[in-house]
């Protein structure tokens, strides 16, 4: 038996993370949530008060930055030069403006360059927009998973809820739709299924179904 790399790619609130998260707990292998890293560096520049659509600046942070993805008991924490900003990279600002700083080629490479090394060891599942297409573009097992833009809402708000974050509906459908359209339309590296990629649809699937599905796939190529 040896262990895989799976990539999971899809547009906002599709479940990719809670999905990963479980599969690799159950496979035993190593979750990557690379937009996390993203955010990392949107948070930081947005503390910084740099301006988003400065590349060359954001580069210049983002070198001397240092983004951890810690395991714990209460899932992956997130640390930011040693800071654990688990909560600071989920609030509203930070998620209306991480596409804008996902968008510059050069942010992007630098992130990608550190994944790649992430990837490098089998036993790993990597979530995002990129991964099978960019990051991992020959893992064992590609997922492009995706929900309808009112479930992808509707389960954002829970997961609000239970972060305590207060939401409105509408909003964060029309949130999660202008996301979607600007990580699909930019240049550099935009989000679209790799040829290879299997498509998921978990618009009427539960967690666990969606979970066992790509357990079931990967010990299939294991
Ligand atoms: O996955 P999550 O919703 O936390 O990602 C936040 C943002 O980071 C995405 O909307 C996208 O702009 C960016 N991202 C990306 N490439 C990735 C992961 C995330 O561009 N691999």
């Amino acid at each position: 038996m040896k262990t895989i790399r799976i990539a999971i790619d899809g547009p906002a609130g599709a479940g990719k993370s809670t999905i990963a998260k479980m599969a690799a707990e159950k496979l035993n292998y190593t979750y990557v949530d690379t937009g996390a890293m993203y955010r990392a560096i949107t948070y930081k520049s947005m503390e910084h008060q740099l301006d988003l659509s400065d590349e060359a600046a954001l580069v210049d942070l983002l070198k001397q930055t240092t983004i951890e993805l810690r395991p714990s008991e209460t899932g992956q924490q997130v640390y930011l030069d040693g800071i654990n900003v688990s909560n600071e990279i989920r609030t509203t600002e930070v998620t209306s403006n991480v596409s804008e700083v996902a968008a510059h080629a050069r942010v992007r490479q630098e992130l990608v360059d550190r994944q790649m090394v992430l990837a490098q060891t089998g036993g790993v599942i990597m979530d995002g927009r990129d991964i099978g297409t960019h990051v991992i573009p020959d893992a064992e097992l590609k997922i492009f998973m995706s929900a309808s833009a009112d479930e992808r809402a509707r389960r954002r708000l829970l997961d609000n809820e239970k972060r305590g974050i207060p939401s409105d509906l509408e909003q964060l459908k029309a949130d999660i739709i202008k996301r979607d359209k600007l990580d699909s339309e930019r240049e550099a590296s935009p989000l679209v299924q790799a040829e290879d990629a299997i498509y998921l649809d978990t618009t009427n699937l539960s967690i666990d179904q969606v979970v066992e599905k790509i357990v079931q796939l990967a010990k299939e190529k294991e």
